[in-house]
């Protein structure tokens, strides 16, 4: 989910080879429904022209704080009072020393000292300078007065050295902004998602497993974070990036998943079972490669362990949310798992739809709840689904209180 939708983000470019990239950030911002003023230093337009961010932004771009016509239109005090975020991509070692050291002497340093909102500055420069201490000092103080920062990344610099310095990824500081605006209304809960699928070896090389990608636990982990809960994700096997700022737990097979859940569920407020469990495993896994011999192989698989059934039966369970994916009877297995699993809530789709299948980043859900209630929802991403599971769990948290 982002939220970035509607709001208002001033966002500053310095002057660093790196500008280019905050045009593709200035892309994700309006892509995902922002209104983005930008103010760019002298320096930043010498390596990209205003043109190009008034083009994408479809907004005048402000480069000096004493235009006479900009500044009756919308002056720095007015860019700074509207802004809801300020980001600050790429910014150089000299912004950040300026804000630290309370300069104001260019438009966008005035606007930061007079603005009220939050402010993420994603800090790109050479690898010397990073790590040289008066900017390490600097850094250090503006956290310490509450502004926030995307650390940049490692990797080769356009000065020509290896190291970290490099801006980070404008997906990385779109999520970072996104997450700054969020609510925190999950405050105080403990959330534990479970995703992707499990593997049940067969011998050192074989394993049986699903096609469930993990991306729907992925971002209900993501989106309780940015809610402001505590969030354990015990995860399958994925090709995706752990969300930072959270508590990963890496599985493989039901049992291991089980084990861990188990392990953490007495802090839990909340537990999401978004992962495609294996329902059965190998009875015998063999510690060498099983080898080819006869025309027919038998394999014999013994059943593991239903840890959501499992949690159902606790005494006092937190607030327990399934997933059915279902190819017919939809509502008839969805109900039914809720029932049995004694569950609070069920997110059932069908995977035959167009766009609700496993490895896709869109589902088309319905969410079926213990009273009986069924909310049908049409076709969103996955993301979009994650903030609608989370806005439902917080209410039955309250109903259940
Ligand atoms: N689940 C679980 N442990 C299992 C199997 C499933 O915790 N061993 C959880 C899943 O994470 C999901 C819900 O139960 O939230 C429903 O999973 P699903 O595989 O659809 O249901 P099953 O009970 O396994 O029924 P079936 O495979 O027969 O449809």
């Amino acid at each position: 989910m982002t939220y970035l939708n509607g709001k208002t983000i001033l966002l500053g470019v310095t002057g660093g080879i790196a500008v280019y990239k905050s045009v593709e950030l200035l892309r994700l911002l309006t892509k995902a429904g922002a209104n983005v003023h930008v103010v760019m230093t002298k320096a930043a337009t010498e390596f990209v022209t205003p043109l190009t961010f008034q083009t994408l932004s479809c907004n005048p771009v402000h480069t000096e704080l004493f235009n006479l016509i900009q500044e009756q239109e919308i002056g720095h005090i007015s860019l700074a009072d509207r802004a809801e975020i300020v980001l600050i991509a790429p910014a150089t070692a000299n912004i950040i020393g300026k804000i630290a050291g309370g300069i104001a002497d260019d438009l966008l340093t005035t606007t930061i000292m007079a603005t009220k909102a939050p402010v993420l500055i994603a800090p790109a420069m050479n690898v010397n300078m990073y790590q040289n201490p008066i900017y390490k000092e600097n850094e250090a103080r503006l956290r310490e007065l509450g502004y926030h920062f995307v650390d940049a990344e490692t990797g080769s610099l356009a000065c020509g050295w290896e190291g970290n310095g490099r801006l980070a990824k404008p997906e990385r500081i779109f999520d970072r902004a996104s997450a700054l605006l969020a609510p925190s209304d999950l405050k105080g809960e403990t959330i534990l998602i479970t995703a992707g699928p499990t593997r049940e070896e067969l011998d050192p090389v074989r394993y049986i497993s699903n096609h469930s990608s993990g991306k729907m636990g992925y971002a209900l982990a993501k989106t309780a974070r940015d809610r402001g809960a505590r969030v354990i994700l015990v995860s399958g096997p994925t090709c995706l990036e752990p969300p930072l700022g959270i508590e990963l737990i890496n599985v493989e097979s039901a049992c291991q998943m089980r084990d861990a859940v188990f392990s953490m569920v007495e802090s839990c407020t909340v537990i999401i079972k978004a992962a495609a469990v294996a329902d059965y495993r190998p009875a015998l896994r063999s510690n060498e490669k099983i080898k080819k011999r006869g025309k027919n192989l038998t394999l014999e698989l013994e059943k593991n362990p239903d840890i959501l059934t499992e949690l159902g039966q606790m005494k006092k369970p937190p607030l327990l949310i399934g997933f059915a994916a279902e190819t017919n009877d939809l509502q008839t297995n969805a109900t039914a798992k809720l029932t049995a699993k004694n569950l609070d809530m069920i997110v059932a789709n069908d995977i035959n739809q167009e766009g609700a299948g496993f490895n896709t980043s869109t589902n088309i859900a319905r969410l079926l709840y213990r009273n009986g209630t069924v909310e049908p929802l049409e076709l969103m991403s996955k993301t979009r689904l994650a903030d609608i599971i989370l806005d439902r769990a917080g209410a039955l948290l309250k109903d259940k209180r």
